[in-house]
This record gives C-alpha cells, sequence and structure tokens, in this order.
C-alpha cells in the first residue's frame, strides 16, 4: 500500500530571509524528498501550504489509508534529513499498521515526531 509524505512548502526555519529570494525551507526539503521518493514504488510525494506547526518548521506528515499516520517537524532541508524521511516512509508502507518498530527507525527521524493520529474506523 502507498504511503505518502506530505511536505508543508511555506514552512520558514528560524532566520530564512524572505528578501533573499531563495526559495523557503519548506521548499528546499520538498524538492530534497521528492528526489528521494523518486525510484520508491510504495511511497509518494504531494506538498501542501502549512499544517499548522510552523513554530515546528521544517513539517511532514506520514500517512497512508487505514494505517496509524504520523505528524513530525523540525527537519532541515538537508539531502541527509530528506533520506531518512522517505526511509521511515517506506518502512511505513511496509508495515501492515503503520507503526515501525523503534529499532528500525532511521536515525534521522527520531526526536522529530510530533504526533500519532489512530486510522478512522471503517
Ligand atoms: S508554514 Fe509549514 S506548518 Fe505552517
Amino acid at each position: 500500500m502507498t504511503t505518502w509524505i506530505t511536505i508543508c512548502d511555506t514552512c520558514k526555519r528560524e532566520g530564512w530571509d524572505a528578501a533573499s529570494g531563495a526559495p523557503t525551507d519548506g521548499e528546499a526539503l520538498a524538492a530534497l524528498v521528492e528526489a528521494a521518493a523518486e525510484d520508491s514504488n510504495d511511497v509518494r510525494t504531494r506538498r501542501v501550504s502549512c499544517t499548522m506547526g510552523c513554530d515546528r518548521a521544517c513539517n511532514i506528515t506520514v500517512q497512508a489509508a487505514g494505517k496509524i499516520n504520523y505528524s513530525l517537524g523540525t527537519f532541515e532541508p538537508t539531502a541527509q534529513d530528506a533520506e531518512a524521511i522517505v526511509d521511515y516512509a517506506a518502512k511505513h508502507a511496509a508495515s501492515e499498521t503503520g507503526q515501525v518498530p523503534y529499532r528500525e527507525w532511521p536515525q534521522g527521524v527520531k526526536g522529530h515526531f510530533v504526533s500519532r493520529h489512530q486510522p478512522l474506523p471503517e
């Protein structure tokens, strides 16, 4: 089953300079996550503008129908963080419930979990 990574593309970390004309931190992270997920069969990505976690930029969610879903934040727009996010999402996709044993978590997602959302009743 496909796991979706939703990346907030309007997230701005402290120090982001609007005057520079640079992409937002969220846009930069989104591009890196999209590149990291490009060859995955089980992980897809999409962008949204604001997931209401602005103080914890950069924010993403990991979701699949009928599974436990997660919000994560305080990522940096780096290839290392993007790869950890995609690696975790692939494990979420492979999990029947969406729960990934802690021992399998990529190091780069540890400390980034914000909330867990139980699947909706059928
Ligand atoms: S701007 Fe990213 S959560 Fe609000």
